[in-house]
Parts: C-alpha cells; structure tokens; sequence
C-alpha cells in the first residue's frame, strides 16, 4: 500500500517524483522520502507526513541528479515516523518498496550476527542491507537477484546504486510494478497513474520479473534472470481529470460526478437502439454456468452481496459471495462450471489478486469488474467487464460503488435473458429503467441540505446504526463502513431483523439509527423493526422512496430517493448515505480525502 517511483533521465528529476507521488498518495500518506544520485553520493531526502512537507524540504534544499526513485508510505513495519520513512539507504545502494517482508525478522538476525546494524524497524531495511552485502562481490543486477532469491512475501522495489549512476533496477513479486518509456527518459511506479503526466507507454512487470532501466532503455529479466521482452501498451486517455476543480474535496467531486459514471457505463454496455445488452465472449457459456461466486473487499464486497440479491431474484443461477480475505484460505471445491468474478476499483488489492490467482491455479473461468483496466486483476482475468467510472482518487469509494452495481446489474440482466429466466418484455423494461438511473441520482445528489441536517446529528453522537433488509441491507454496511471510515465515528451496518438478537442492547435514548425502508416486499417488515428501535429511544433517520410521508415526532429526518424499479433502489439509496458520511466528516474536520490510517490501494495482505 506504500506507492513507489523511480526515474533515469537526462536531467534533473527530482520535481517529477514530486508530481509523481502526489499521485501516488492515494496508496499511503504517512511519510515520504526521495534519493537521487549527484556527484556518485546517494542524496536523500524524507520527512514524516505528506508530500507537501517533502515539497518543501527540496525547496529549501534542492536535490539534483538526473536518476532518483521516491516513495509514499502507508506503515506496516515500524510506526510512520522520519527514520522509518523510505528510501532506506547505505552508503552503496538506496531502496524503495511497497509491499512486506515476511522473513524480515530471521534475515535481520542472520545481518545482525554479522555485526550489521540496522537504522530503522522497517522490512525494508533488511533489502537495502542485503543488496549491499552482495554488491561486494557481485553486479547490481546479480547482487538483486541473490537477494531477491532470500526474500519471502510480496513486493514492488526501486533500487539505485552509488557507484553505478546510470541504472535504476526494478523487481515484483505479488505488489504491481508498471515501467514507462518516453524520449530520454524510462520510469518505474506503482501503476500507470503515477506515470501519467510523463508517458501513456506502458509495461508491467509480472511476478517474480526484474527490469533494469537508464534514460535511454530498459530490459527485463524473467525470475530466473533470463532476458525476456516485453509488450508496450498504450494507456487509455478516459481518465484524465484528476483534479477537484471547483470541489472542496475529491469525495464530493466524486459523488457529484455519479450521474455521468453512471451514464458512461451503461453507454458503453447498453444498446440503446436495438434495446440489447453489449456483453458476449462469456468465458463459460451462460446456459452452463452452474453457480457464480463473486468476491470483493470493503465496498467491493458490498456491492458483491448486493449483486446477490439480483440475481437471486432475476436469475436461475446459484449465487456465493465472499471477502477476498477469507476466500483465498478456505478449503474449496472448484468446479468449472462455476464463474468466479472479482469486484475491485483498483484491481490491485492483494487479498482480491490472491483470491484470483488461487482460482487461476484450479484452473476454474475468471471476470474482473474493475475501474483500473491495466491493474493486475484485469490482466489476470480472463474476462474483464471495466466499470468506465474515470479515476476514483477519495480513499473512500463512491462513484466505483455504482459503477460495480451498474455493471453487475447489466450482466445479470444479460445472464438472465440469454438463459431464458426473464422474457424479452421483461428484459427490454429493465432496460430502459436502467436508462433513467443517472437522471435520478442527479436528483438524489441535488437534495443535499436535508443530508446537512442529519449530518447534524452525527457530530456529537458516540456511534450509530444503519439497519436494511434484502438489497438494502448491503447498503446498511455501505452506509456504515462510508461513516467510520470518514468521521471515525462507531458505525454498525446490520439486518433489521437482526436486531433483536442481541444489536437492540445497543439502543439508548438519543442513537442515531437510519433506517433504509423502500418500498419492497421487506417494507411492512423493516417499519416494525424500525419501531422497536424508536420504543427504545433510538433517534431515526428514515430514507425511503415511498411517496407518502412518513415522518412523525419519532422520525427526525427523512430522505425521499426517487423510485424507478425496486432493484434500481440501492444505486439511489446509497446516496445520501456517501453524502452524510461526507458531511459529517466535515464537522469533525476529518481528512476526507485522506482518513487515516486507511490508503486506496490495499497491496498488502
Ligand atoms: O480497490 P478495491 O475495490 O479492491 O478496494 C477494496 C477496498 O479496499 C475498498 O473498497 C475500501 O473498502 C474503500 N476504502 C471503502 O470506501
């Protein structure tokens, strides 16, 4: 989760892995550090915090030298502080990484009873010390791959070398790492998009690869160091706005920004003149799927359980889901008629690759609904349905959130008409509701200010509840993860129905509880629920998308979503639950781009 750059040039770079790692700051932001290499020294430079303190450190003291590599920091060995940031550095090499050592605890004894001493409490040290070790009697590139060679779990690294001032050497195992390549210049980063500004040409490295690079070409290495080529690709020029322009926040330029995701996906999947689904070359042929097993992480897997409810309701096929954490250590049965699909924004979440990867070794058909189509997931896959939703750069996940369920919806749709489970009628009405989502959620985000008001409630509240049945259960969780993860406040997504065994303890005289009542075939139920919470003194915010008002002395706020198709509902009902998680940050003068201790991309186990 830590984002790493590296850049040979022909001139000085140290402003380019500054712009770099404001990129990569999605994936950790708790320290950040650069080494360039001037006059055959390794120069250094790191501070705990965010980039901008870096910023300005280099503008104080300016760093030349037209080779460097840079890291952004999201701690897991040692606490985010200046002697534990990155690069970690001898007089000989310097190193960045993102990812974990696992055996860095034996390697460093095995250092240490040979009279090395370590600086910091980082796994990374033991690279950098490693390195150096070797390159007594061995080149860069074999002093890597020796030490590479000692190393256990995962990693993405950048290496520069005192005495050798041209190359910088990149090697992975399990955490991503793209090369790019422009005119007298070649990059390392952790994804493309922190290349962007720099070159849309793009290599990525697989497992276990090496590359070594100078300003003028790059080579790769496979896992047993034989020269392998590589293919360029050509980065997609669909998500280029990256920046929050008349927005306070990426979050809320994010949210806002819903309508018109929405609308690109279904464009893209949608035909609208033959009324039809644009989804073919299915891994298994549809009417012989047996069962689908979606996995996710966080909001990737409550959009995964929401599925469930679809395709429960439209389709014939059995349904699993699972938290990517927990699939890839359960003891399966892999079947091959079974489709297994991977809901991921950034395709690089480790437990969601590992799952995937543990899938491709049982050799059963894989589909990614990612936002990133050059992540590691996508390219893994065997099919990959892109959710077209443009950058997401808020650490929490909003416009993906509907991007997954648009696209899982469209394919249950699709899966469920190919195999006869819906008529066509059926099918062509689904359709063209789903064409009027974007313009409801416009009008869902429009209604801000009653959102202002329950946020109000929140601010001084010790926790809080969100509670749903059927599909809006999921968004229950939704609501909740948005909430703590925003404003640090408790918040627990529950069943309504679960209440009473055990949950209603928690109820006291004055708990912000929201309750998520459509009105579905769960409505009637969800409103006695909701009443044993108000007979307990829980304070209701009520959001519905029944016409008839509702709201009494009991309810304090309400939120009326519009209704098009009940399972439209959830892509409608989450919104006011991204607003008030957003509002409610903002009272609590959260960092709402940045919570801590969160990062976007989750690379490690
Ligand atoms: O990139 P992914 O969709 O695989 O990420 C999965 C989760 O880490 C992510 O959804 C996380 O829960 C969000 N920060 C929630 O807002």
């Amino acid at each position: 989760m830590c984002g790493i750059i590296g850049i040979a040039s022909n001139k000085p770079v140290s402003i380019n892995i500054i712009n770099s790692l404001k990129k990569l700051e999605y994936r950790g932001y708790d320290s950040a550090g650069l080494a360039t290499l001037t006059d055959n020294t390794i120069n250094e430079k790191k501070c705990s915090g965010r980039v901008e303190e870096l910023e300005k450190i280099l503008f104080k003291t300016p760093s030349n030298g037209n080779i460097g590599i840079g890291h952004v920091r999201w701690a897991t060995h040692g606490i985010p502080n200046l002697v534990n940031a990155h690069p970690h550095s001898t007089d000989q090499v310097s190193v960045v990484h993102n990812g974990i050592i696992e055996n860095s605890d034996e390697l460093k004894k095995e250092l240490e009873a040979e009279g090395i001493l370590f600086k910091s409490q980082t796994d990374t040290e033991v690279v950098t010390l490693l390195i150096t070790e070797a390159l007594k009697k061995n080149n860069p590139l074999n002093s890597v791959f020796k030490t590479l060679k000692k190393l256990k779990g995962s990693f993405a690294l950048g290496i520069i070398f005192k005495n050798f001032s041209n190359i910088i050497i990149g090697a992975r195992r399990g955490s991503p790492l793209a090369v790019g390549y422009s005119k007298e210049e070649n990059y390392i980063g952790s994804d493309s998009y922190a290349l962007k500004s720099m070159t849309n040409k793009i290599s990525y490295l697989d497992d276990g690869e090496l590359c070594l690079l100078t300003k003028d070409e790059v080579s790769f290495y496979d896992a047993n160091l034989k020269k392998i080529n590589k293919k360029i690709l050509t980065m997609s020029e669909n998500d280029t706005s990256t920046d929050k322009g008349e927005f306070k926040h990426f979050m809320i330029k994010e949210i806002v920004e819903q309508p018109d995701t929405v609308r690109n996906c279904i464009d893209e999947y949608v035909d609208s003149l033959k009324k039809n689904i644009n989804i073919f070359n299915f891994p298994i042929e549809p009417q012989k799927i047996n069962k689908i097993i979606l996995i996710g992480c966080g909001t990737a897997y409550n959009s995964c359980l929401t599925a469930k409810y679809w395709f429960e309701e439209l389709t014939s096929i059995d349904i699993e889901i699972d938290i990517a954490s927990e699939f890839r250590y359960r003891k399966l049965k892999f079947d091959s008629n079974n489709l297994y699909i991977f809901v991921s924004q950034s395709g690089e979440t480790a437990d969601t690759a590992a799952a995937l990867d543990i899938c491709k070794k049982n050799n059963v058909k894989t589909c990614s609904i990612v936002n990133v189509i050059e992540s590691t997931i996508a390219r893994n896959s065997d099919w990959v349905l892109p959710i077209h939703a443009g950058i997401e750069i808020g650490v929490a996940s909003t416009k993906a959130f509907l991007g997954q369920l648009t696209v899982l919806y469209i394919l249950c749709l699709k899966l469920a008409f190919i195999r006869k489970d819906i008529d066509e009628k059926t099918y062509i009405k689904k359709i063209s509701n789903l064409k009027k989502l974007p313009e409801a959620i416009k009008r869902c985000i429009k209604n801000d200010s009653n959102v202002q008001l329950m946020a109000k409630e929140f601010a001084s509240a010790k926790g809080s509840m969100f509670l749903g049945r059927g599909s809006s259960f999921p968004i229950a969780l939704e609501g909740a993860l948005k909430l703590k993860e925003l404003s640090y406040l408790h918040a627990e997504g529950y069943p309504a129905g679960e209440m009473k065994h055990g949950p209603l303890a928690l109820i006291e005289e004055g708990l912000p509880v929201i309750v998520i009542a459509p009105k579905d075939k769960y409505f009637e139920k969800t409103i006695s629920n909701m009443q044993e919470v108000i007979a307990r003194g829980g304070k209701i915010l009520f959001i519905t998308d029944q016409k008839k008002e509702s709201l009494n002395e009991n309810i304090r706020f309400g939120f009326r979503v519009p209704h098009i198709d009940n399972l439209l509902s959830p892509m409608l009902l989450t919104l006011p639950l991204q607003m008030l998680a957003y509002h409610v940050a903002l009272l609590k003068n959260c960092d709402v781009d940045k919570p801590r201790n969160l990062a976007k991309s989750v690379t490690v186990e």
